[in-house]
C-alpha cells in the first residue's frame, strides 16, 4: 500500500469514528452543568439546612466558637502517629500529664528549630507549619488528657 492511500484508509476509518460517534449521542444527556436550581434547589436546602451559603456560615460559627481544647483536638489528628491517641507516647515521648506552658514552650523550641532531644529532626517539620493559635490550642488540649 502506498502512503497516500495508508492516509486516505487512516481518515476514513478516524472520520468513520467520529460519525458513529455523533450517531450515539444521547440527546437527552444534559451534561455536567448544575440544574438543581428553583425547585430542585429548594427541595435541596429543605433537606440539607439551608442554603449552601447558609450552611458555610454556620458552619464557620461553630468553628470560631468552638473552645481552644475542641480545636486542639482537632489538630492533635497529626500527632496521634507518633504520641499515641491519649498523648501516652510512642515514637516519640509521652505527652499526657505535662503541663500546657511546657507543651508550648517546647514546640515553640522546635519552631524555631533548636535541638531538644537527640530526634528533634522529627518535630521541626511538624512545628515550623504551626501558628502561634495552633500551639495555644493543641497546649489546651494536650494537658487535658
Ligand atoms: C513523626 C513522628 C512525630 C509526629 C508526627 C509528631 N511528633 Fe512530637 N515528637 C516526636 C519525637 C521523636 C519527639 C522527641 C524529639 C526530641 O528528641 O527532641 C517529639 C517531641 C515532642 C514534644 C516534646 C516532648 C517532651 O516532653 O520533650 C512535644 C510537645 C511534641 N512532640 C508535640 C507534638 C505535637 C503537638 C504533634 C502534632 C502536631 C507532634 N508532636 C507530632 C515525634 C513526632
Amino acid at each position: 500500500m502506498n502512503t497516500n492511500a495508508a492516509i486516505v484508509l487512516f481518515l476514513l476509518v478516524i472520520s468513520g469514528l467520529i460519525w458513529a460517534g455523533t450517531q450515539s449521542n444521547d440527546p437527552s444527556w444534559t451534561g455536567n452543568t448544575n440544574r438543581c436550581v428553583g425547585e430542585c434547589y429548594d427541595t435541596w436546602k429543605a433537606e440539607n439546612g439551608g442554603s449552601i451559603a447558609a450552611i458555610e456560615r454556620s458552619k464557620q460559627e461553630a468553628l470560631a466558637a468552638a473552645s481552644p481544647e475542641a480545636l486542639g483536638e482537632k489538630y492533635y489528628g497529626q500527632c496521634i502517629a507518633c504520641h499515641g491517641g491519649n498523648g501516652e507516647g510512642g515514637i516519640g515521648p509521652k505527652l499526657q500529664g505535662q503541663a500546657g506552658s511546657d507543651i508550648a514552650a517546647k514546640l515553640t523550641a522546635y519552631r524555631n528549630g533548636e535541638a531538644r532531644g537527640a530526634q528533634s529532626a522529627m518535630m521541626w517539620p511538624v512545628a515550623k507549619s504551626m501558628a502561634d493559635a495552633d500551639i495555644d490550642n493543641i497546649a489546651a488540649y494536650i494537658s487535658s488528657l
